[in-house]
């Protein structure tokens, strides 16, 4: 009896075992009268071996003809091999050719650009380190969620149909709607201070749109974000929950993903608690001894956030941004009413952001200045407004960019192979 069986069970399992293999042939060569098979399947790669005289002539020959990625059910026997992969592969006695696939269009020569395996992202998200990359997100949010859940925060969703900018008008996505205006969301950070009276601590996993021009290897047009929202918190508790989650992130793909990270020759360099904290002036310091100069009160440049994210080995936050250089929404220290109580906290190498967070205005009077202060549309928050007339105590969160934490931890050059179908503003196909 052929039990069915996952390619990373063949290497627990002892000799001689009769297994069955479902998954798709990932190489294939010939070594005189054996042809070998790497076969891929949820779980990773196996070696299978097929001998003429064991699975007799006919199957040896549909060997010859099957091609790359097709589909295929292999029945045989677990082997001890050191040859192998692993030690260990499956000497084939049956083969069930399932769906054969036509020539595989991603060979060497036809990869002239990184864009053309992006257009063929519908296809090139089986290669090993596409592969990898998702494990790795996927663990990342994974331990999310078990975070999150050990804190006794309250997971919610909210709309992505929106009516109001969160993080500015100038990266908003307009849809119609029914002859109406309406935007795709740009945070759930709204919906999450609505939902702090009811439920205290939230948390949120969802995409958010920004309709960002910029041609960068940081920015993707509809992203995840991880955001979460704490009543009655100030911001040096904001911080403490995001550097804690950062690390169990960490230290959860230490401990279950090593071999996505050998695949990705990604090296991780482990960092304590708490992580560093340097001011936004303290920065621009940095970054004007380092050939950069802004003027106080502008968003820090992208050339400089690298800069600074390079000459550090462990992630930073980096504190107290300018109003002028923030939402609306950001409380503001009483003695220096332009900065705010804010943070991003900064990946190390040089991968920059991944996420941002501060306290907000939590008084009615002081919002609605806020508000009028800047030009806004006092129509357009009117509910948010409002929560600030029933009860609302000093609260403080922030958002963490998944793809962008997946970046930094599994090494990639671009954002875009952190997703497995990235919208930037060149691309919205696959
Ligand atoms: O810094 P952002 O804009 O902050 C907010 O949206 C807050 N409302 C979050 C909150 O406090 N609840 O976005 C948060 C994070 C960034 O730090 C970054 O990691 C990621 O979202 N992000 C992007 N990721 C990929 N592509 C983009 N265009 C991104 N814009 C933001
Ligand atoms: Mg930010």
């Amino acid at each position: 009896m052929f039990e069915r069986m996952h390619a990373s069970q063949v290497f627990t399992s002892s000799e001689g075992k009769e297994v069955e293999l479902r998954g798709w042939v990932a190489r294939k060569h010939r070594v005189g009268k054996v042809a070998f098979l790497i076969l891929r399947d949820g779980t990773g790669y196996v070696q299978v071996s097929a001998k003429s005289e064991k699975v007799g002539e006919n199957t040896f020959h549909s060997l010859s003809s099957l091609t790359l990625e097709s589909a295929v059910i292999v029945r045989g026997r677990v082997v001890s091999d050191k040859r192998a992969p692993g030690g260990k592969e499956v000497s084939m006695e049956e083969l069930e050719v399932v769906s054969l696939a036509e020539k595989w269009p991603i060979t060497k020569s036809a990869v002239k650009s990184a864009s053309f395996l992006y257009d063929m992202r519908h296809l090139s998200i089986r290669g090993p380190k596409a592969i990898a990359t998702i494990k790795l997100r996927a663990e990342i949010i994974r331990a999310a969620f078990s975070y999150f859940t050990s804190k006794g925060y309250t997971l919610i969703s909210a709309p992505t149909f929106v009516q109001a900018a969160v993080e500015g008008g100038a990266t908003l996505f307009e849809v119609d709607y029914f002859g109406k205006k309406a935007y795709l969301s740009q945070s759930a950070q709204f919906y999450e201070e609505a939902a702090l009276p009811a439920l205290e601590r939230v948390w949120i996993f969802q995409p958010a749109f920004r309709a960002e021009k910029s041609k960068t290897s940081k920015h993707l047009t509809e992203f995840w974000m991880i955001e979460a929202e704490q009543a009655f918190s100030d911001q040096s508790e904001n911080m403490k929950v995001q550097e804690e989650l950062l690390k169990f992130v960490f230290e959860s793909v230490v401990a279950n993903r090593q071999e996505e990270l050998r695949i990705l020759g990604r090296k991780l360099k482990d960092f304590s608690l708490p992580i560093p904290r340097i001011t936004y002036d303290e920065a621009r310091n940095i970054a004007s001894k380092k050939g950069i100069e802004f003027k106080w009160g502008d968003d820090i440049p992208t050339e400089a956030e690298r800069l600074l994210s390079l000459s550090m080995d462990t992630p930073f936050f980096i504190t107290d941004y300018p109003l002028s250089a923030r939402s609306f929404y950001h409380m503001t220290y009483s003695e220096r009413p332009d900065v705010t109580i804010s943070s991003d906290l900064i990946a190390p190498e040089g991968y920059g952001e991944l996420a941002t967070g501060g306290q907000r205005i939590h008084d009615y009077n002081a919002l609605l200045n806020r508000i009028r202060e800047q030009k806004l549309n006092e129509e357009s928050f009117r509910w948010y407004l409002e929560l600030r007339k029933y009860g609302m105590p000093p609260h403080s969160g922030f958002g963490i960019g998944v793809e962008r934490t997946t970046r930094w931890i599994a090494g990639l050059k671009h954002i875009r192979a952190a997703s497995l179908f990235p919208r930037t503003v060149s691309r919205i196909s696959p």
